[in-house]
């Protein structure tokens, strides 16, 4: 059973962090062979349970939880970075003549093994991604997720109109497409599925039927789409489904808005639509780069809290612009302080590694599965090393409170600040590392 001995961060259930300088974390499988974590706290404490095994003592190091991404497009990682006018330039002139490459199994394959590599490599080791409208896509994440031990969730999209030959679905075919998908990879390993429409306007009121109807019958697969990013998009939608209250409301009224259903941005929401998430129990992925980069607009933060829907960070890439949970939260803080200078509001850094960890795992319905380190939580965890850069040893060394720690690895953390990171396996007594 493997004991660190290392500094340690975790959250208690109200979201504010613990943190031992000097911390014990034991990890051990549970009866199904699955690595969770047996005991977290302070050395002094714990450490006489565990006198006769041996320690790995990671001194200057500090263990956290792995990173949760609650929104990202596996097919668009060589999207990142390119520029447009805003959202449906940026889909029609780069998003959509790249997923055509999807169709190919290979090529999907090759790139769900950059995508995986590149998420581990940065700390994040849950993700709801979106795949392809090809089958093949989907099959080709949940493979190289499965073979890294990573908790990842996906969905073919759906999308039988508004979309150019290559990624265009057939209404019918998309839906016996995605049955299939369910039952062959949902509550597999580590593995869930999502039923993926990606966005009303690219889908007919009964490809959207079907997708709700197929949400009533798996009530534990989940469902992932985008709205009220762009100011076209809501308007484009307003027009396709003129009978909808709102653009969300599209989704609520195709039995899509229940608990496990996460939407993208939710920007440009009133309260009518904030009650509509609160009620359902559906959640926002919230993606500051991509907002940023796209020109879409800020979230509104004190609203989300002021109506109570959850919501969680996520890299939205290749809209969002890094794999990084550094860069999205500190993007984060931009766009709360956006938000402050009209409503008072102040994310801490406690509150923007909690809504990347615990708080994103919460918004997934996977609350004391990850993003924690309390006893019973799988084991997927990060080694980060707070002297991997000079002026980051620099400046964390200077740190008199915790909330200057953290902040400090949010404005000046990257890719180099994850020494290692470690994931869950479910067979065996192994951990398997991931090396940079
Ligand atoms: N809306 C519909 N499709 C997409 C997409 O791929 N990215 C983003 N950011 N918004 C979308
Ligand atoms: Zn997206």
């Amino acid at each position: 059973m493997p004991v660190y001995r290392s500094a340690l961060l975790r959250f208690a259930d109200d979201g504010s962090a613990l943190y031992d300088e000097d911390g014990l974390l034991a990890v051990g499988p549970d009866a199904q062979g699955r690595q969770r974590v047996l005991a977290a706290g302070a050395w002094q404490a714990l450490a006489h349970r565990y006198v006769d095994q041996p320690v790995t003592h990671l001194p200057g190091r500090i263990l956290a939880p792995g990173f949760v991404d609650m929104h990202i497009h596996f097919p668009q990682t060589d999207v990142i970075g390119s520029p447009a006018d805003g959202l449906l330039p940026w889909l029609e002139n780069y998003t959509f003549p790249h997923e055509k490459r999807f169709v190919a199994p290979d090529y999907s394959e090759q790139v769900a093994q950059f995508f995986v590599a590149e998420l581990l490599r940065n700390g994040v080791t849950t993700a709801l991604a979106f795949s392809t409208s090809h089958p093949a896509s989907v099959d080709a994440l949940f493979t190289e997720a499965r073979r890294q031990h990573m908790r990842l969730i996906t969905g073919k999209v759906l999308q039988d109109r508004h979309s150019p030959d290559g990624v265009r679905d057939d209404t019918e075919q998309s839906l016996a497409d995605t049955e299939a998908l369910i039952q062959r990879w949902h509550g597999v390993d580590r593995l869930g599925y999502a039923i993926t429409p990606r966005f009303a306007p690219t889908s007919t009121p009964e490809q959207l039927r079907g997708a709700g109807e197929l949400a009533a019958r798996y009530a534990d697969v989940w469902i992932q789409s985008h709205v009220a990013e762009n100011l076209d998009e809501i308007r484009w939608a307003r027009e396709l489904f003129p009978a909808s209250r709102s653009y969300l409301s599209v989704y609520d009224d195709f039995g899509l808005m229940r608990e496990r259903a996460v939407y993208a941005h939710c920007i440009h929401f009133d309260d009518d639509d904030r009650a509509l998430m609160r009620d359902t129990g559906a959640t926002a992925a919230v993606s500051p780069t991509s907002n940023l980069f796209l020109g879409s607009g800020f979230f509104d933060y004190a609203g989300a809290d002021r109506v109570g829907f959850g919501y969680g960070l996520a890299s939205d890439v290749g809209g969002g612009t890094s794999f990084s949970p550094f860069h999205t939260m500190l993007a984060a803080y931009y766009v709360g302080r956006e938000g402050q200078s009209k409503q008072g509001l102040s994310l801490s850094p406690q509150r923007l590694w909690w809504q990347h960890t615990a708080g994103a795992a919460r918004a997934l319905g996977l609350a004391g599965v990850v993003g924690n380190l309390q006893p019973g939580c799988e084991a997927d965890f990060v080694v980060l090393n707070p002297r991997a850069t000079p002026l980051l040893e620099r400046k964390t060394q200077q740190a008199r409170s915790l909330d200057e720690l953290l902040f400090a690895m949010i404005v000046l953390g990257d890719d180099r600040l994850i020494e290692r990171t470690m994931v869950s396996q479910a067979l065996g007594a192994k951990l398997a590392p991931v090396s940079r």
